[in-house]
């Protein structure tokens, strides 16, 4: 980790590289480029959408890519998994120019066809096993319609529910971060460093710190330290980078003052000599010509200083396409910088095998064989029920499958809004909803309940607003036709009837992901209104809460009997609301985010600095201490939370030594039992605090986590390791150092409700 001595090794196996005999991959390229033009080179670095985005579009001449191709001007395409377009866009590269395959990208968030939590959801089951085989499954299926490049894992780390793309990465800990992000590397790409023809490559985004928006609101600049972007951010980026994935796609956000598709610290300094990645990095959608905006130059000026500090291709942009020939006649841009980023896309094309066989993902039979089947479906099912997160119950949960539903909602019977942002599946509708799930079990009546929001104009845009952008002549159908009062009404009714009411409310697939900032993030409030008029029957209220993103939820913490974290849960979330509603399935699922009680908390992280006039979290208001006058400072629910059906007890936590030499290990121990009556998983935490040291560090940092399953008053020690490793972080000289001294080490159910010991460093 260490940035110094990475470089250093890495020089080292640099300088043995030289030395050593080109390999074929090396020879083949070598041969190739000696007889490319200058314009076929810089064509090799540009990537365009395919037209309509997903849509099956038909290749005429007509076609800007098509033209593009025959020119030798393009060597990627994105945005479609249509067999018959990539074909015979394949086929058009070859008789084209130098004759060179098209590598095709598409945005496979969180499946393809078969459509998995969104990923903010499955960073919730900590199990990354789990994960590994959702990005195995999106590879068989996406490589199976043509597409051999994945834009995922999407690995940023957000501690601002404003931001609609938190929904995309793991949270806000970049410890569990990395892990997930190896996690979707190996099944993405595999793990023996050799594509077959289930392998795509991955494509890690947005790099970097793309996160860090200030003030959660999309594109928005980031403001942090080195350091801080170091210990806080960084480090999933640099464990896929350690996993060996292919691409990186540079972010939207500029860092200290550079965009970050044009900053030589993050792309060469950091990531390719310090963490030693050497794949190719691709511009976010038209991010080189957005340098314009953040006022660098006109394209000329920032395509150039984009190519020399470490950019390879250009998504959308021309920018590369356009104007490096000019740069270089001007002498603002070498041969060589040209060379090295065709080079790179080259080796990327080599390794997937398409120079062998450009038809390789393109095989007619796998797509009508491997592409949304039952097992597939199978495994969705399994993923969300390790995905959703109780997050109260005053013991309506789990209901009898006798008792009478009522199924209330504007979500209850929406599909797509299971299916979540950034799915490009076909079959986002049929995705199973709350309704049809619960109904296959209990008897269950249905009412919609009510709009989404009060704002017909607000309702519209955010319901139409992208199909009105993808989808030209599009029209939006009429909405708010039935009366609010009505609605309410008619759910009020269903309730009376019912012995339980389960009410599905929250954000429907485009209220949460790009372009998606919200200042307020509570329910929406037409839908808060029907909440409240169900709560005035008296029936028991479930809620299940559909979402991308934490949400404030006071007034439900207080008044629902039971809230159940749905997020966006994909193709059978229906079946699997229904398995954990009714006690098929215990939830286990623990948050990767806080929960804050009021937007003004915002950003609201568990792992912050201590400040030198700290105040307890759950403390009331105190003057000259850092607090708020009308709020207090914990989160409604902690990083790490989450309920189960049972319950489980930890003992204290024991050290196999006090003390560690700085160079040594150490193990850290609870036992912990199930003191319930059902069986259940439980995520155990490790954090540790570094007491003092020569930076301020944060109050907690998770170290470790394990995933264990328990039968009812069933119990087992779990052991954590400690190194230098785990106790290590960037100083203010931003060197990767274990500084002596002490540890408190914390182990617990979440970040709030941990216990904790000292371990003494010896230096
Ligand atoms: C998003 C990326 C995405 C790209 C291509 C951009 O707007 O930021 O996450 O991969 O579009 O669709």
């Amino acid at each position: 980790m260490n940035v110094k001595s990475t470089a250093l090794a890495l020089a080292a196996t640099l300088l043995l590289a030289a030395c050593a005999p080109r390999s074929d991959m090396d020879r083949y390229i070598d041969d190739l480029m000696s007889r490319m033009t200058l314009e076929q080179k810089i064509g090799q670095l540009n990537l365009h959408s395919a037209p309509g985005f997903v849509s099956a579009a038909r290749v005429t001449e007509e076609d800007e890519n098509v033209k593009l191709l025959r020119a030798g001007r393009l060597g990627g395409l994105y945005g479609t998994g249509n067999l018959e377009y990539i074909r015979r866009m394949q086929e058009i590269a070859l008789e084209s120019g130098a004759g060179i395959p098209l590598i095709t990208g598409m945005d496979v968030i969180h499946g393809y066809q078969t459509v998995f939590p969104v990923p903010l959801a499955l960073s919730t089951s900590w199990n990354t096993e789990l994960v590994e085989q959702t990005a195995r499954i999106a590879a068989t299926e996406a490589s199976a319609s043509g597409i051999n490049w994945v834009f995922s894992p999407m690995v940023d780390i957000c501690r601002d529910a404003r931001w609609g793309r938190i929904v995309e990465g793991g949270g806000e800990d970049p410890y569990l971060g990395g892990e997930l992000a190896k996690a979707y590397v190996r099944g993405y790409q595999g793990t023996d460093g050799i594509y077959d023809d289930h392998d795509v490559m991955v494509c890690v985004k947005h790099y970097a710190l793309y996160g860090g928006a200030e003030a959660g609101r999309d594109y928005n600049s980031v403001f942090l330290s080195r350091q801080e972007a170091l210990n806080g951010y960084m480090r999933p980026y640099q464990q896929a980078a350690c996993a060996g994935a292919a691409s990186y796609m540079s972010s939207f956000n500029e860092f200290e003052g550079i965009p970050a598709s044009m900053n030589k610290y993050l792309m060469d300094d950091l990531l390719r000599k310090a963490w030693g990645f050497g794949g190719f990095i691709v511009s976010d959608a038209t991010a080189i010509a957005e340098e314009v905006n953040h006022g660098i130059g006109d394209l000329q000026e920032v395509s150039a200083r984009s190519l020399q500090a470490g950019l390879d291709m250009d998504m959308n942009s021309d920018g590369f396409v356009g104007t490096l020939q000019k740069s270089l006649a001007e002498g603002r841009v070498t041969e060589a910088d040209i060379d090295r980023a065709c080079r790179r896309i080259l080796e990327a094309k080599y390794k997937l095998g398409l120079f062998e066989n450009p038809f390789k993902y393109l095989d007619a039979t796998r797509s009508v064989k491997e592409i949304y089947t039952p097992e597939h479906l199978a495994f969705a099912r399994k993923a969300a029920q390790e995905s959703m997160v109780l997050l109260k119950n005053n013991g309506v949960l789990p209901l009898r499958k006798d008792a009478r539903i009522a199924v209330v909602g504007p979500l209850a019977k929406d599909g797509s809004a299971m299916a979540g942002t950034w799915s490009m599946s076909d079959h986002n509708d049929e995705s199973v909803t709350p309704y049809e799930g619960i109904a296959e079990v209990a008897k269950a009546s249905y009412a919609e309940g009510s709009w989404l929001f009060k704002d017909k104009e607000l309702e519209e845009s955010v319901r139409f607003g992208l199909f009105k952008i993808f989808r030209p002549g599009y029209t939006a159908p009429a909405i708010h036709t039935v009366p609010q009062e009505r609605l309410i009404a008619e759910a009020v009714a269903k309730a009376r009837q019912a012995d339980v009411v389960v009410a599905c409310v929250g954000e429907i697939a485009n209220l949460n992901g790009e372009g998606a900032s919200r200042t307020d993030i509570s329910v929406p409030d037409a839908q808060e209104e029907l909440l409240k008029a169900l709560k005035a029957t008296g029936k028991p209220v479930v809620m299940v809460l559909v979402t991308g993103r934490p949400l404030t939820l006071g007034w439900e913490d207080a008044e629902m009997d039971a809230i159940l974290n749905v997020w966006s849960p994909g193709s059978e979330g229906g079946h699997a609301i229904a398995d954990v509603l009714f006690g098929d399935v215990n939830p286990s699922a623990k948050l990767t985010t806080s929960f804050p009680r009021n937007v003004g908390q915002l950003p609201l992280y568990y792992n912050h600095k201590n400040t030198g006039r700290p105040h307890p979290d759950d403390e009331p208001y105190r003057k000259f201490v850092s607090c708020y006058i009308d709020e207090i400072n914990a989160p409604l629910y902690p990083f790490g939370y989450g309920l189960s059906y049972t319950t489980f007890a930890y003992s204290p936590i024991t050290l196999s030594a006090p003390e560690m030499p700085v160079d040594g290990s150490v193990t850290a121990s609870v036992t912990v039992t199930n003191t319930g009556s059902r069986a259940g998983d439980e995520i155990v935490q490790l954090y540790i605090h570094d007491v003092f040291a020569t930076s301020t560090r944060p109050v907690k940092e998770l170290k470790g986590f394990r995933k264990v399953h328990l039968d009812p008053g069933a119990s087992v020690r779990v052991d954590f390791t400690l190194t230098k490793e785990e106790l290590s972080y960037y100083n203010h000289g931003l060197q990767w150092v274990c500084e002596p001294g002490d540890f408190e080490i914390m182990i617990g159910p979440n970040s709030r409700d941990t216990d904790g010991t000292v371990l003494r460093v010896i230096g």
